[in-house]
Order: C-alpha cells, then sequence, then structure tokens
C-alpha cells in the first residue's frame, strides 16, 4: 500500500489514550480516520486531541460509513469478538486487544471471519517483544538450560483489582477477571518460550475472595466508581499437563498478601532460566547453571528494546498492512489462549481436569 493506513478505533479508554493512539501518532503513514467511543464526552475529547476526521457513539457507524484500512478494538472484552468480526466484515484489517475473546469458540469465529475475508487478524500480546524475554528465548533456542521439564508463569499483584463500578470486575461484560485481565499474558509468553507446547489437560482453581471483600483495589478502571458489581475471580491457579512430561503451572493474582511476582522460571535439565519483569526493579534474566565452582548465576545481554516492546504488536500490524508481511502476533495464538481459558474456567468450575484434544479444545472427558 502506497498511501497512508486509514485506521478507524473502537473503544477509547486507559490503553488506547495512553499507548495506541501516542504510538499511531508517531508513524508517518497513518490517517486516524474515525474512533468509535460510547461515552459522548470521552469521545469529543479524543477526536479533538488526535485529531480523528470523524467520531461516532456506535462502531457499526463507524463501519458503515467505510473508508478504512485498519480497526484497533479496544473496547471491553465482551465486544471483541462482533466488533472484530463486524469490522473484518467491513473488508477491515483487525488489531484486537487481549484477551481475543471472552471464549474459545468466539476466537475461532474471529480466526475464521479473518480467512474467509482474507484479512489480517492480530492481537495485543507485547511480552514476545520485550527485550527480557527475547534474550530468554535466545537462551532456550541455543540450548543453554537443555530440556524444560517445568514452567512456572506468575503474575501476582499486592493491590492491583481494577475499581468497582469498572467493566473489569462485571463477568457480563469482562467475561471473566484476572485470567482474562493479566493472566493471558504470561501465559502466552510461557507458551512462546516454550514453543507451543502441546497442552494435553488443565486443572485449576479461581478465587475472588479479595475482590468481594472491597480489598486490594488498585488504580485501573477508568470507569470506576464506590460501588459496584464484583462477580469476576481476582486469583487463579492452574495447572497445565503438556506433552513430554512438561508441566506449566499458572499463577495470577489481582491481589494478594504477597511479595509483587511478575514473570517466568523455566527449569531445564542443563540449567533454569528466571525472568523478573517487575518494572520497578528494572527487570533481569537469569541463567542458572552448574560450573567447576558449583552453581553458577549468569546474566545474558538484554538488548534494548527499540521501539518499546508496548508498541510493536501495533506498529507490526501497521507494517503488515503495508507490506504483506505476516502480523506479529498469528491469530491462532489468540484462538489458543481463548481454549485455554475456558479449560481453565471449566476445570475450577467441575472441580476436575479438563483434557484438551491436538487443536486444544475440550475433549468432553474429564477426569476426576
Ligand atoms: N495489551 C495490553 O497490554 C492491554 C492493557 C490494558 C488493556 N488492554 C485491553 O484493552 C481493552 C480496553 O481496556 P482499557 O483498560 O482501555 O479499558 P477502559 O475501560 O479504559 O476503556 C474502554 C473504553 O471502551 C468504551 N466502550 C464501551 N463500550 C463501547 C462500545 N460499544 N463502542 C465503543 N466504545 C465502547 C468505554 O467507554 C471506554 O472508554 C480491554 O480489552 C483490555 O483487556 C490490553
Amino acid at each position: 500500500m502506497n498511501r497512508p493506513v486509514r485506521v478507524g478505533v473502537i473503544g477509547a479508554g486507559n490503553i488506547v489514550q495512553r499507548l495506541h493512539l501516542p504510538t499511531l501518532c508517531q508513524l508517518e503513514n497513518v490517517e486516524l480516520t474515525a474512533l468509535a467511543e460510547a461515552n459522548p464526552e470521552r469521545l469529543r475529547e479524543c477526536v479533538a486531541t488526535f485529531g480523528f476526521a470523524q467520531g461516532h457513539t456506535d462502531y457499526q457507524a463507524m463501519l458503515d460509513q467505510g473508508g478504512l484500512d485498519a480497526v484497533l478494538v479496544a473496547a471491553p472484552n465482551v465486544l471483541h469478538a462482533p466488533a472484530t468480526i463486524a469490522a473484518l466484515e467491513a473488508g477491515c484489517h483487525v488489531l484486537v486487544e487481549k484477551p481475543m475473546a471472552t471464549s474459545g469458540a468466539d476466537a475461532q469465529r474471529m480466526a475464521d471471519v479473518a480467512r474467509a475475508q482474507g484479512r489480517t487478524l492480530t492481537i495485543n500480546l507485547p511480552r514476545r517483544f520485550s527485550g527480557h524475554y527475547r534474550a530468554a528465548r535466545a537462551l532456550l533456542d541455543e540450548g543453554a538450560a537443555g530440556q524444560i521439564y517445568a514452567a512456572n508463569a506468575a503474575i501476582v499483584r499486592r493491590s492491583g483489582i481494577p475499581g468497582y463500578g469498572s467493566w473489569f470486575t462485571t463477568a457480563a461484560l469482562s467475561g471473566g477477571g484476572a485470567l482474562l485481565d493479566v493472566g493471558v499474558h504470561i501465559l502466552d509468553v510461557a507458551l512462546w518460550l516454550l514453543n507451543e507446547p502441546r497442552v494435553l489437560a488443565v486443572s485449576a482453581t479461581v478465587g475472588d475472595r479479595l475482590g468481594r471483600a472491597g480489598r486490594g483495589l488498585g488504580r485501573w478502571g477508568i470507569d470506576r466508581a464506590a460501588v459496584g458489581t464484583f462477580d469476576v475471580e481476582d486469583s487463579v491457579n492452574a495447572q497445565l499437563r503438556c506433552a513430554d512430561g512438561l508441566s506449566i503451572t499458572l499463577e495470577v493474582s489481582w491481589a494478594a498478601y504477597a511479595p509483587i511476582l511478575h514473570g517466568v522460571r523455566l527449569l531445564g535439565t542443563e540449567g533454569g532460566i528466571v525472568v523478573d519483569e517487575r518494572r520497578h526493579l528494572g527487570g533481569s534474566v537469569e541463567l542458572h547453571t552448574d560450573s567447576s565452582r558449583g552453581p553458577t548465576i549468569t546474566q545474558p545481554e538484554v538488548s534494548p528494546e527499540s521501539p518499546p516492546a508496548g508498541q510493536q504488536p501495533l506498529r507490526g500490524f501497521i507494517d503488515s498492512i503495508r507490506t504483506g508481511a505476516p502480523p506479529p502476533v498469528p491469530a491462532e495464538a489468540g484462538v489458543r489462549l481463548a481454549r485455554l481459558c475456558d479449560a481453565i474456567y471449566a476445570s475450577a468450575r467441575t472441580g476436575r481436569e479438563v483434557r484438551l484434544d491436538e487443536s486444544g479444545a475440550e475433549t468432553g472427558g474429564m477426569n476426576a
């Protein structure tokens, strides 16, 4: 494409105002054509601040107007599937925020529509582009840790539950709590580091004790209020049994009476790799091995991110439209994550292990 990519945006909340619109404004070959935002005041402000040519409170009206090449979907989670499908059917390429959808079936439908329409569909999963995780992946690729047999992926916040009144804590709008909000990020990067291992079965529990008690509230949630619904999980503990004896443990908490934990630990036959992504500590990557001096820890060089990892999915999406290159994150990765989230919730609901078939869908057979 040798003219500017005409972009439409659905939802102009926190992530769009803080990250996506400033990123798009840095790109030369992009035109901010239209914004759809349900809150009229927010719509007016954003159209004026970022110079959109049009503003709509209804995303279908924006799509019906036409004239768009690409759409960024960043509205509450339950709108991801319908808004993405509508945009694809309007002939647009789509970047949808994580979680791709609130069910594996919806995610699969989105990927199918993209394929049928011949349009790009990608998901905003920025951890894959972080310097720390890229350094860990390089260690794995060179065999520094041998065969990985156990992994732990964790995001544990001390006090980070989105405020009451925001859609995040209302299941009818979010489709789920901590798992769909932050769990998908860390699970995705763990699976990416491990080269997408086949998951055979999932066993999980979820909890909501702190959220229901109004404890651990953080600053997130643009439409928060003093009171409101809280009917989602604030924590998840899951065990993913994978092929070749690999086990992945997922630990996610929006809030916990514990130190903050953000990272991945991989245990291998020749070494262990620990990525600590806590930003206030600068992050670190460690390779634990044995040497003639005994247990040894080395830290590989971490290349600076340029541009920052958070911007790379969106920049890569625009590049893929301009050049025809594959998108930064394939739609299949989002489908896979959505199916795993289905399995985690199903296991927590039933108290049983959920088995998955080769496509990652539930087999229907559950183990007590
Ligand atoms: N990839 C990441 O790192 C990352 C980070 C933060 C949020 N997110 C995702 O981005 C999405 C938005 O999150 P947020 O924190 O910006 O939420 P937010 O509540 O700040 O913003 C959502 C916006 O969507 C608007 N909206 C609601 N219904 C709409 C509709 N029908 N049409 C158009 N607009 C509508 C709301 O008015 C609000 O302005 C979520 O899916 C979230 O999971 C991703």
